[in-house]
């Protein structure tokens, strides 16, 4: 191979190389744009039901457009499918301790869509009780207010803090 032909090549692979790691760049910093970007919705209630175990029994349509999921995707889950990582857990935890209870539970919670972005959501949490049994759980969500937030992110941090040192 002569001197000309090996520099060619070598353009060539620098040029795909170059090409190449560019669009690496460009897909991650879409991925992680969208990590934090918030996705909005109000466009009604969103509903989903589990069985006991929380494992996804229903959705509604609001739901899979809030969360970004396909209902096929969703049916047969545990709901922490869409746990978003700034979540306490003592939130969930509270929440499980009062519906396993037999009682509502209601709370501002961060969700995790499928593409990666959040939003939160004030959710009602019921259980579904026949002849004295709880057979499942009900959960209705409806858009936080912008205001309600400030004081719930400070909370939730204070919470994170106190559960990464504990
Ligand atoms: C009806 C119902 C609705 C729930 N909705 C949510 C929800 O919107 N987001 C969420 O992260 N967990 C939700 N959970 C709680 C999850 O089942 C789970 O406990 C939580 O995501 C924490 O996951 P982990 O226990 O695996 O850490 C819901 C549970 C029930 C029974």
């Amino acid at each position: 191979m002569t001197q000309a032909r090996v520099a060619q090549g070598q353009e060539e692979s620098y040029r795909e190389f170059f090409v190449n790691s560019n669009k690496n760049y460009f897909r991650s910093v879409i991925q992680s744009k969208s990590k934090y970007e918030e996705y909005r919705y109000d466009r009604g209630i969103s509903i989903s039901s589990t069985n006991v175990k929380g494992i996804i029994t229903y959705v509604n349509k609001n739901f899979c457009e809030m969360s970004g999921y396909e209902k096929h995707e969703l049916l047969g889950k545990s709901h922490n499918v869409i746990r978003h990582p700034d979540m306490p857990r003592e939130i969930f935890r509270e929440m499980w301790e009062c519906i396993d209870s037999g009682k509502d539970w209601s709370g501002i919670i961060k969700n995790l869509r499928k593409d990666g972005k959040y939003y939160w959501a004030h959710s009602h949490v019921i259980p579904i009780i026949e002849n004295n049994f709880i057979v499942g759980y009900s959960s209705l969500r409806k858009p936080v207010l912008r205001n309600e937030l400030d004081e719930v992110i400070i909370r939730y941090n204070k919470m994170l803090l106190a559960e990464a040192i504990y």
